[in-house]
């Protein structure tokens, strides 16, 4: 029965979760010097989340700290990294620099854990909203054996944090097929501002350091020497009551909801709004724990408070592709507005406005009506004008808006007569407010 078994991985990678320091210096020399700091506490809060996703059922995901250069955003990730391990040139945090292949062992390897990744500028454009799907879904890509057999595909439960000059957005941006960043990627990847508006970057209470500059030394410094012992301090609490503490989260994180949910939101929003209210219940029971020597509630202001940079930074509560139906119409009555409509004679009432009729590439009519321009597009030229997106979500949007005239049924399409068309046609009709209101 005393048969030693060692395990050897297949996988060459280092074991990330070790121990140094003690849980009581860690408390000290971070757990103090992070209160009043509200992205550094969501860091810390969502790095005691992993272990909670599996028992709650809850969906993985990360969050994303934005910002300049030397804002703390790399800080952030190694005090929350701490909570896990440390050692090496990194300590816990890893990077983005790798193929999305690579991420799939890396995020295998940190199942139910924390997972940090430094620099999201590394990796490949093309690759980036991929791999925002892949780690949040938790299943790497399927494949084929040396026989061509179906593989298992490897799987995982993550909540990860990102860090990087660029949004997830900017990052896909830069493939030259410019793909559009899908509403699903944003809610994946939660982006927050890293500058927290107090003129220190990423930190908002210095604890009587000398500086910004100072107290990022310090953290680093600090998670260097003190790391591993937090989780395994708040593992030991969750087990004794399991059921119990998973029922005192689940709680907390309704409670967070309710308290932040704006009425009228998108689903979307309330998705997202879900991630944060995991990280601030872990944060809560972290405390209750006697892990971190916060009171009760600091966890919950800290997470609402990056929740509403996270509001402020996306436009609103709105559903993001609504956001985007606005604003590819807009962009292509502003490229296009002045070369690519036929002016609908008869119908102009400023005189002074005059319109090339030698149009090229036609992609609809134009007319003034009341005093107001309207842009008039077959079906056919609607499509193009999307860009991809549903075309009858882009009118339905738009009608929503007062953007779009609607025929007596309420249907965004109307009949219209247009030059060189003997009969009237089924139309989309969009006013050039659009170009005008926010
Ligand atoms: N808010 C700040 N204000 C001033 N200096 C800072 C601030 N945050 C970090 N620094 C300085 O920058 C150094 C690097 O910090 P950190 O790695 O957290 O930056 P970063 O935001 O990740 O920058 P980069 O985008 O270049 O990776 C720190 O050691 C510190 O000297
Ligand atoms: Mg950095």
């Amino acid at each position: 029965m005393n048969e030693r078994v060692i395990f050897q991985s297949a996988v060459p990678l280092d074991n990330p979760y070790r121990c140094a320091g003690s849980l009581a210096a860690w408390q000290t020399e971070i757990g103090e010097n992070v209160l009043g700091n509200s992205r550094l506490m969501l860091a810390l809060s969502a790095g005691f989340a992993g272990p909670l996703l599996q028992p709650l059922s809850v969906e993985g995901g990360g969050f994303h700290f934005r910002g300049g250069s030397s804002t703390g955003k790399t800080t952030a990730l190694q005090i929350a990294g701490s909570v896990w391990g440390g050692g090496g040139i990194n300590g816990y945090v890893g990077t983005w620099r790798a193929t999305s292949n690579g991420l799939e062992g890396i995020a295998a390897l940190h199942c139910d854990t924390l997972l940090c990744l430094d620099e999201i500028g590394q990796i490949d454009a093309r690759e980036a909203g991929q791999v925002a799907y892949m780690l949040s879904n938790g299943q790497g890509k399927a494949r084929a054996g040396r026989g061509g057999e179906a593989r298992k595909a490897a799987e995982w439960r993550v909540l990860f944090l990102s860090s990087g000059e660029i949004s997830l957005a900017q990052k896909m941006a830069e493939d030259s097929r410019n793909r559009r960043v899908m509403a699903g990627q944003e809610v994946r990847i939660v982006d927050i501002v890293a500058d927290a508006g107090a003129g220190m970057g990423i930190f908002e209470d210095l604890h009587g350091f000398t500086g910004p500059d100072a107290l990022a030394r310090h953290f680093k410094a600090a998670a260097s020497r003190n790391y591993g012992h937090p989780s395994i301090a708040f593992l030991k609490k969750l087990v004794e009551d399991q059921s119990g503490n998973v029922e005192r989260v689940a709680e907390l994180m309704k409670a967070f909801q309710e308290k932040n949910m704006a009425a009228g939101a998108d689903g979307q929003v309330s998705r997202v709004l879900a991630r944060f209210a995991l990280a601030a219940a872990a944060g809560e029971l972290a405390l209750e724990f006697n892990v971190l020597p916060w009171t009760s509630g600091d966890a919950f202001a800290a997470a609402k408070t990056c929740f509403d940079a996270w509001i402020v930074g996306r436009g609103g509560t709105d559903a993001a592709e609504d956001r985007e139906a606005i604003s590819v119409v807009r962009r292509f009555l502003e490229a296009h507005g002045a070369s690519r409509f036929e002016l609908v004679q008869g119908d102009l009432e400023t005189p002074d406005q005059t319109i090339d009729t030698r149009v090229i590439n036609r992609a609809g009519f134009v007319r003034v009506r009341n005093g107001e321009r309207e842009y008039i597009f077959l079906p056919e030229a609607w499509k193009e004008v999307c860009a991809g997106m549903d075309p009858g979500r882009v009118a339905r949007v738009l009608v929503g808006r007062s953007f779009m005239l609607t025929g007596a049924d309420g249907k965004p399409q109307t009949k219209q007569r247009l030059p060189g068309i003997s009969k009237s046609a089924r139309c989309y009709v969009v006013s050039a407010d659009i170009l005008a209101d926010d």
